[in-house]
This record gives structure tokens, C-alpha cells and sequence, in this order.
């Protein structure tokens, strides 16, 4: 199966060898896709195939990624993988957050049950696989924290050295402890995410660092997975909606990539609406797709928003993420610190739980419902992109009323759930639990 890489821009197209170390066309720096010269392929098969898989215990097999490999066909030799059996995470349905949203029916696709605990690893495994296969020695990212965490994770299983470069003081301790914990060589530079960006792509070059930022089009292929699994899981019924945060807007480009191959190859006859929320701090993408057809797209040069995840101003796939949201029929929404903050409660009192960026999925939902763009009885699917306990320090300000912004205004949680300080007193405890609870 024959694969390159192809600049993203319509009016360049330029193609390269799969194995060439690039990050952007030679040409006109755009950004590159993995293409695919795909041969027959029999979607009917191809899905029994999969089923099958799972009942395998071979790592290939047990992958969530690779277990699809037919659709990411970039390796020409599978002994390069290292895999820590990412994917596999659950489908989970929620009456509660439902009627939160507005919906009649709401299930989540939660990413926070991967090995690292959160999307990050449906790419990274591809990312590492091809660092490997092209004699990779070290590898780089910059992250607000999780590409950082699960980078860290893949390249300590495969041999390689992780450096990490994160924004000082701007991620949560959750994520900078993995990264520490798996080995990575820790730099917290005094810059934001987008700034921190530009640096690490004129080291790697500079230093023959591979970049393992989502603008590496492996990466890419790896998260496409996340859209094969959850249509697997359904049956490949194709849900009206597929509402996701965006941040560096990758994870939207990968899953429009996911959805059009999908479509071309006859695994699905219609493709599903997708739908971006940003944080209304660090929501470029938001206001560019307000009037898209009227200018070029404008950075935020002061991202802020507590869901430090997706504090983000510059994102370098808006041309992909637009392409997408485009092809879909999608749309994209903001919303507020207290929106996130209480949708994120709700998933949490929904028994499932998440990180505050994942959280802004439910928070657009009810605002795109409220609005009537997303009916009430619309079949959606959210995608939790992080584990809940990715962020406690998050959690335990809200919970205690202490959640503040950077300019220092209070986030006023409406589901604030207090610890409370007892004595050792048998009788003043029954006394407590036996008062009806607020
Ligand atoms: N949700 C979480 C939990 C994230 O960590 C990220 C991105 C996003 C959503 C947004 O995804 O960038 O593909 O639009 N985190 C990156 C990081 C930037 O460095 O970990 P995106």
C-alpha cells in the first residue's frame, strides 16, 4: 500500500517520500497529510476483520490503533511499533449529562481511559513508530501537557530520549508529574504554547530532534482511530454529531480526515456533523469561523482560559480544522469559564468524570442546543479528550469555591461539593448524616 506525504494546500499538492523528515511542504510550508494510494479494500470484510482482532491477544491486535492498521497503511514493517494497548476506551452513555445538554440521548468517548490517560496516545504510538522506523534518536514536543505526558510514556518504552518542552507554571501538576515519572528531559520555558511552538521547530531541525507535535502528520494517522473505534462500537451507525474541544485543532483534522477516507471507501454513507468547542480565552478558531470568508485567520496573542489544556491562540491546523469543520457541515462554539466548570460537575456527577477541556464538549452542547442548532433528539457523540484526575487541583477549587481566573475573578461553580471537617464524635456524625442534604 503505497504511502507520501502531500502538502495539505490545494493549489500546491507538492508529494514527498514517506520517509523524508518533514513537518511543513518544502515548498510553500503549508501543512502535510499522509496519502495513500489505497488498492481494493471490501469495507464489509475489513469490518469483520476488526471484530475478529479483538478476540486476539497479539500487541498488534490488541492496539486500538493498530488493530485498524489497514487505514493508517504509512509503515512498511509492523517491528517498528511500540504499543501500551492504547485506544479501547469506552463508549459511555449518560441520561444525566443528556438532560444537562438538552438531549434526549448523550454517549461520550472517553479518551481519559487510555494508558496515559487521555487522546494523546492514539497519536503518539503512530508518531513513535515512525521516529523509529526513520532512526530517530531523540524526540521533541511542546505541550500544555498531555502530548507531553503520553510522548514521554511511548518514547521511554521504545528506547528514546523525550524532551519536553512545556509553558512555565501554565500546566497541571497531573500531567508535568507523568512526564517526570516516564523519564522526559523537562524544559519550562518562560513562553506560552504558541511562542514555545516556533522554538521547538527551529531546535528540532536545527538538532535533528523528531517533532512529535500534531502537526507531524503520524500523529494525525494515529488519532483517526479514535472516530474508526467509536463508529466500530456503534455498529457504524453514523451519529448526527461528533462534538470535540479544540485546542491546536489536530485532533478536528484528524477525525475529518478519519470520516472522508471513511466515506470514500464505503465504510459509511454519510458522514456525521462535527462540532468544535474552544474556550471563549483562547477561541481563534471560534471567531475566525464566524466569517471565514472574510480575512485571514487571527491569533489570540493572550490565550486564557483554566482548561490550560486547550490555552491555545495560534493553532497551526485552522487550515485543516477549517477544511473539516467545511466538508461536515460542523460548526464552531465558545463558551465561558463557568459553562466548562459546571458541565465538567455534571460529567463528574454522571459517575464519569473528565478534565476541564474535555468538559467544554457537554458545556457547547447545551449552548448549541439552547440555540436549535443541534436538535434535542440529534444522536451525539462527545468526546472526552482527558481523565478527570489529569487537573485536581481544578476539582478541588471548585468543589471549595476557590476557582479564580488568571485576572483573578471568581469561576462560581453552581455543583460545589464541600468537604467537611467532623470531629471524632459518633453522635455528632450521626447528628450530621441524619440532617437532609443540601
Ligand atoms: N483536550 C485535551 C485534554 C487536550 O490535551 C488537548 C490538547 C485538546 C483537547 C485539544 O486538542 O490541540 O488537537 O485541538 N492538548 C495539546 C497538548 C495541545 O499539548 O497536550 P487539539
Amino acid at each position: 500500500m503505497p504511502a507520501e506525504l502531500a502538502c495539505f494546500r490545494k493549489s500546491c499538492r507538492a508529494r514527498f517520500p514517506v520517509t523524508d523528515v518533514l513537518y511543513s511542504c518544502p515548498r510553500c510550508d503549508s501543512l502535510l497529510e499522509a496519502r495513500y494510494d489505497w488498492g481494493p479494500l471490501d469495507p464489509s470484510e475489513l469490518k469483520e476483520t476488526w471484530r475478529r482482532r479483538r478476540l486476539d491477544n497479539s500487541p498488534l491486535n490488541q492496539s486500538g490503533v493498530w488493530r485498524y492498521r489497514e487505514l493508517i497503511p504509512f509503515l512498511d514493517d509492523y517491528a517498528h511499533v511500540v504499543t501500551l494497548r492504547e485506544g479501547n476506551t469506552p463508549l459511555l452513555e449518560s441520561a444525566r449529562a443528556a438532560e444537562y445538554g438538552g438531549l434526549r440521548r448523550l454517549s461520550f468517548k472517553h479518551q481519559g481511559f487510555n494508558p496515559t490517560g487521555s487522546f494523546k496516545d492514539n497519536g503518539m504510538t503512530c508518531g513513535t513508530a515512525q521516529a523509529l522506523r526513520l532512526g530517530m534518536r531523540r524526540v521533541a514536543c511542546v505541550s500544555t501537557g498531555n502530548t507531553s505526558a503520553s510522548m514521554t510514556a511511548y518514547a521511554a518504552a521504545a528506547g528514546l530520549q523525550p524532551i519536553i518542552f512545556i509553558p512555565h507554571g501554565n500546566i497541571s501538576y497531573g500531567k508535568l508529574a507523568q512526564a517526570l515519572e516516564y523519564g522526559a528531559l523537562t524544559l519550562q520555558v518562560e513562553a506560552n504554547f504558541d511562542q514555545i511552538l516556533a522554538l521547538v521547530r527551529s531546535l528540532a531541525e536545527r538538532l535533528g530532534i523528531y517533532l512529535l507535535n500534531s502537526i507531524n502528520p503520524f500523529r494525525i494517522e494515529g488519532q483517526k482511530s479514535i472516530v474508526v473505534e467509536l463508529l466500530d462500537q456503534r455498529d457504524w451507525r453514523v451519529p448526527d454529531w461528533i462534538v470535540l474541544p479544540g485546542g491546536n485543532l489536530g485532533n478536528v483534522s484528524a477525525f475529518g480526515k478519519a470520516l472522508r477516507e471513511l466515506h470514500e471507501l464505503g465504510f459509511v454513507d454519510r458522514l456525521p456533523r462535527l462540532a468544535v468547542i474552544q474556550a471563549e480565552g483562547a477561541a481563534p478558531f471560534y471567531r475566525f469561523m464566524r466569517k471565514p470568508r472574510e480575512g485571514a485567520f487571527v491569533a489570540e496573542p493572550k490565550p486564557e482560559t483554566l482548561a490550560t489544556a486547550i490555552r491555545i491562540g495560534d493553532p497551526v491546523s485552522w487550515p485543516k480544522a477549517w477544511h473539516e469543520v467545511e466538508t461536515t457541515n460542523g460548526v464552531v462554539e465558545a463558551v465561558s469559564e463557568e459553562e466548562i466548570a459546571d458541565a465538567k460537575a455534571q460529567i463528574g456527577l454522571a459517575g464519569i468524570g473528565c478534565e476541564p477541556a474535555s468538559a467544554a464538549t457537554l458545556a457547547g452542547i447545551r449552548k448549541l442546543v439552547a440555540a436549535g442548532v443541534i436538535e434535542p433528539e440529534a444522536d451525539v457523540v462527545a468526546v472526552l479528550t482527558g481523565n478527570l484526575l489529569k487537573d485536581p487541583d481544578y476539582v478541588y477549587r471548585y468543589h471549595t469555591g476557590q476557582l479564580k481566573t488568571a485576572s483573578g475573578g471568581a469561576v462560581r461553580g453552581r455543583y460545589e461539593n464541600r468537604p467537611v471537617v467532623v470531629p471524632n464524635d459518633p453522635d455528632r456524625i450521626a447528628e450530621l448524616l441524619a440532617a437532609p442534604r443540601g
